[in-house]
């Protein structure tokens, strides 16, 4: 299989890159949505720039067989902020993955040059755990490992454990009447985490119960009877479908306790509440990624006995400087 022609994607093309990335996923998985309303969605949230900051590789055999693109992901402290992707389809002869890089570097040189005053950049970019060529290629390309995102697992067990929650806590379904107040306990728990995502009122719908693949019936939120006026919302659970796998997954999409009620068991409570509604709404296993960085999850999830999956992921970066 070789390439035959080059071409900017169009929202026609979320059903065969969904195609190639199931193809790329199978093989080097790097996290991404391989269902076409989730390529779409990816695609028309580059907006105008989606022309030109994408490429989409047709192969002789007429499949959409590589995709590169570089989107904006915002500017922190004066620097701009862009997420590199590349996806080659694992039959492809020849050096496709390197000409794919290279074109992803030069559009963000381009990128950066053009954000007016020229100023730094940085880029981030996915490598599957498997996938030593690729990481080396980027290496070779200047990038270097930043972090790396575990990929754990946890079989749903038949009867899950029981365990009491401090005194003067809820446990309750996420509840739109404290949506607000969720999304604030959200990003202050996550203040920390800086690869994290922290919505603003416009995009946590989106993140939360708006996304396409919520469950709410693993989801939870911690609710503080009295005391802590400003916002009861102690700690969080969003939960969601994972469509990526043939067993019945529930996958843990975020999770965080506000500090003053961190170590008191509550994101334990969490997932064994998700265990139980798991085990009866069928799901077999829950799953999670997590950064090698956050020392806590990892204690909290490997003392549940979440395992590793082995389809973590790298995140390289590369910076740009400015002129
Ligand atoms: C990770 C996090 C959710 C843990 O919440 P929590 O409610 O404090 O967790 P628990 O009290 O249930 O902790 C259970 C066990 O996890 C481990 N653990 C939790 N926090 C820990 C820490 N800071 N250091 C070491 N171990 C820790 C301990 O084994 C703990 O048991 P112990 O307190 O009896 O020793 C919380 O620190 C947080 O919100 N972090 C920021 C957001 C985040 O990273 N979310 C996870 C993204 S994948």
């Amino acid at each position: 299989m070789k390439i035959l022609n080059w071409m900017s994607a169009t929202l026609d093309d979320a059903e065969p890159l969904a195609a190639l990335f199931r193809r790329a996923e199978a093989s080097a998985p790097v996290g991404l949505d391989q269902r076409p309303e989730g390529v779409h969605l990816r695609l028309a949230t580059l907006g105008p720039d989606l022309a030109r900051h994408t490429l989409v590789g047709v192969a002789d055999d007429g499949t959409v067989a590589a995709y590169a693109e570089v989107a904006d992901m915002g500017e922190v402290d004066g620097v701009r902020r862009l997420r590199l992707t590349a996806v080659a389809h694992p039959d492809l002869r020849g050096d496709v993955r390197t000409e794919l890089h290279r074109w992803l570097v030069e559009r963000a040189e381009q990128l950066r040059r053009n954000g007016g005053t020229a100023r730094a950049a940085v880029l981030g970019t996915r490598c599957a755990e498997n996938d030593e060529a690729g990481h080396r290629l980027l290496v070779e390309e200047g990038f270097t490992p930043a972090r790396h995102e575990r990929d754990l697992v946890l079989a749903v067990p038949e009867s899950p454990p029981t365990v009491a929650l401090p005194p003067g806590l809820v446990l309750e379904p996420v509840d739109a009447r404290y949506e607000e107040l969720t999304r604030l306990a959200h990003n202050e728990a996550y203040a920390d985490s800086p690869a994290a995502v922290r919505p603003d009122q416009r995009t946590w719908p989106q993140h939360a119960v708006a996304h396409p693949r919520f469950l709410p019936g693993l989801s939870c939120m911690l609710l503080a009877e009295e005391g802590r006026a400003d916002n009861p919302v102690a700690a969080f659970l969003f939960a969601l479908a994972d469509e990526g796998t043939d067993e019945p997954t529930a996958l843990l999409h975020c999770l965080g306790t506000r500090q003053p009620w961190r170590r008191h068991g509550l994101a334990t409570a969490m997932i064994v509440r998700a265990l139980h509604q798991a085990r009866s709404s069928g799901y077999r296993r829950l799953r999670l990624q997590v950064s090698d960085t956050n020392h806590p999850a990892l204690a909290l999830y490997r003392g549940l006995g979440f395992t590793e999956s082995g389809r973590g992921h790298a995140v390289l970066m590369r910076r740009l400087a400015a002129d």
